[in-house]
């Protein structure tokens, strides 16, 4: 497995791969792997003849007052559970290497603009600007992202769809600790009274899930009892707790699939999202 850092370097070996036939498959990521990449790793080595993951934790989707700068990195492990996952490039460029003086940017109306993106209103411009450059630097046939960030994966399906990128979107399940906490490098934040607190987000994922398969129809009475849920735990700040139509991600006042309730919570000071998607 190589690791790459320039653009120039990874373009030719990419390039000679298409021309033997050979499909490709990326799995874009911000590094600080976790079994969370590691099974979309598995599932695009799995499903193509190359496997490239690139790891830059990249600057554009980060808010001023974000953790940019602390954001967690250890390209020495990233590498070692990309080997170990059969993957063959790691494509880790410096950010000038990315943005060279960029006055180009990716930006999306509407479903940008809900969710996640009411507190983080640049994020995920930074998001379609950095995805739209790996995939015309990567070329992949497949590009792995997992349903964590679900409204990521449907900004980037929507964007592709756009902009007619000829590549298919796999969406990958959340992988969670045994205790139910969906993995994330956020996670490593978390004081151990912060760890424990954090359950209060998956647990309450569960009871909504669970009035909806007793047949509850309001998505407020929904919504409600997982806010409230929530707001048992002391260290939880709720920054939203919304059920929308995955399709579009508008708010739902009827219970209708598909949907994802989907939820982002400050424990102390960390910032966790979580949801489910009934289909
Ligand atoms: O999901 C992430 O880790 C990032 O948002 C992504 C898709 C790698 C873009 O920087």
């Amino acid at each position: 497995m190589q690791i790459i850092k320039k653009i120039d370097e990874l373009r030719p070996i990419i390039k000679q791969w298409h021309r033997e036939g050979l499909s490709v498959g990326l799995v874009p990521t911000m590094g600080y792997l976790h079994e969370g990449h590691k099974s979309l790793i598995d599932r695009a080595v799995a499903e193509n003849d190359r496997v490239v993951v690139s790891d830059f934790v990249n600057p554009t989707q980060f808010g001023p007052n974000e953790d940019f700068e602390s954001y967690p990195r250890d390209l020495g492990a990233d590498a070692a559970l990309c080997e170990a996952a059969g993957a063959d490039i790691i494509f880790n460029p410096e950010a000038d290497e990315m943005y060279d003086n960029a006055l180009t940017f990716v930006d999306m109306n509407k479903i940008t603009k809900v969710l996640c993106g009411k507190t983080r209103p640049i994020h995920f411009s930074g998001v379609c600007t950095v995805v739209s450059k790996l995939f015309n630097i990567v070329t992949p046939d497949k590009a792995y992202f997992g349903q964590k960030d679900a409204q990521q994966l449907c900004v980037i399906r929507k964007m592709v769809k756009d902009l007619n990128f000829d590549i298919e979107i796999v969406g990958c399940p959340i992988i969670r600790e045994a205790d139910g906490l969906a993995k994330s490098s956020r996670n490593t934040y978390l004081s151990a009274d912060e760890r424990k607190a954090a359950l209060c987000l998956s647990r309450s994922l569960e009871t909504g899930k669970k009035m909806i398969e007793n047949g509850e129809l309001s998505a407020a009475k929904v919504v409600d009892t997982i806010k409230a849920e929530i707001e048992k735990e002391p260290l939880a700040k709720i920054d939203y707790v919304e059920m929308v139509d995955l399709n579009n991600l508008e708010t739902l006042e009827t219970v209708q699939k598909p949907l994802l309730c989907a939820m982002a919570v400050y424990i102390g000071k960390t910032r966790l999202i979580d949801n489910f998607i009934l289909e």
